[in-house]
């Protein structure tokens, strides 16, 4: 099952891709979390999206459709795959169709993750993760069982995005107004477009995407 989770940032995009990911074998494929490994492995790639990611802004299609591309004929992208991040712009949804359909594949969904606007900075500003395997959590909703210990690996070192501050999240909300959601109509429009709450608890918001899932399976 092919799938991508559309939302704005701090939406759970990527908490939700985790969970599928562990739960139905599908592959995450995150941008954010690929263009951050280019920036940390100071690769060409990673010195042009630097200062976008750092300001906010969108990375060029160009080279997100690049690394989608790549990424994505990869054997272990066969038997499905969670896009958490990508597309973003109307020119990636429609690369996105022409590597689906170049690759004789296609996509089954697309999870919308409805949030207010109010919650996205709390949820944002108090987010870190697993600098050893990237599980993510929050200060408030999605603290590690033991203090200071990741739950999935069992390391203690955490680690803050520097682009999670409010400013930046600011432009970044205004640039997934501005750019991305103009996809939800895309989606709609192609009828694969499903709808989550996710103002719901995180267990809630899983239980609404396993459901929507199970009855895609079925039909
Ligand atoms: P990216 O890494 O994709 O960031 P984003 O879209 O801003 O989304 P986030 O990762 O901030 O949010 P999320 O929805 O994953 O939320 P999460 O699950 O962590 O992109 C970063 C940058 O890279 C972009 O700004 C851009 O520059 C560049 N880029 C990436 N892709 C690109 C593309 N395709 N084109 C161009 N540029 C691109 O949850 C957030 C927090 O809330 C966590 O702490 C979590 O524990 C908590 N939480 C999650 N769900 C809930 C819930 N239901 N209730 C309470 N708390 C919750
Ligand atoms: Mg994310």
């Amino acid at each position: 099952m092919n799938l991508i989770l559309l939302g704005p940032p701090g939406a759970g995009k990527g908490t939700q891709s985790q969970r599928l990911a562990d739960a139905r074998g599908l592959v995450q494929l995150s941008t954010g979390e690929m263009l951050r490994a280019a920036v940390k492995a100071g690769t060409e790639i990673g010195l042009k999206a630097k200062a976008v990611m750092e300001s906010g802004g969108l990375v060029s299609d160009d080279i997100v459709i690049g690394i989608i591309a790549d990424r994505i004929k990869k054997p272990d992208c066969a038997d499905g795959f969670i896009l958490d991040g990508f597309p973003r712009t109307l020119a990636q949804a429609v690369g996105l169709d022409k590597l689906l359909k170049d690759s004789g594949t296609s996509m089954d969904a697309v999870i919308e993750m409805k949030v207010d606007d109010s919650a996205m900075i709390e949820r944002i500003v108090g987010r870190f993760s697993c600098s050893n395997c990237g599980a993510g959590y929050h200060d408030t909703f999605q603290q590690p069982k033991t203090e200071g210990v990741c739950d999935k690996c069992g390391k203690s070192d955490f680690t803050r995005r520097a682009d999670d501050n409010e400013e930046t999240v600011k432009s970044r909300l205004m640039a997934y107004y501005r750019e991305t959601a103009p996809l939800i109509g895309y989606y709609f429009a192609k009828d694969k477009l499903r709808a989550v709450d996710g103002m719901a608890p995180i267990d809630g918001v899983s239980r609404q995407i396993g459901a929507v899932l199970d009855e895609i399976q079925k039909a």
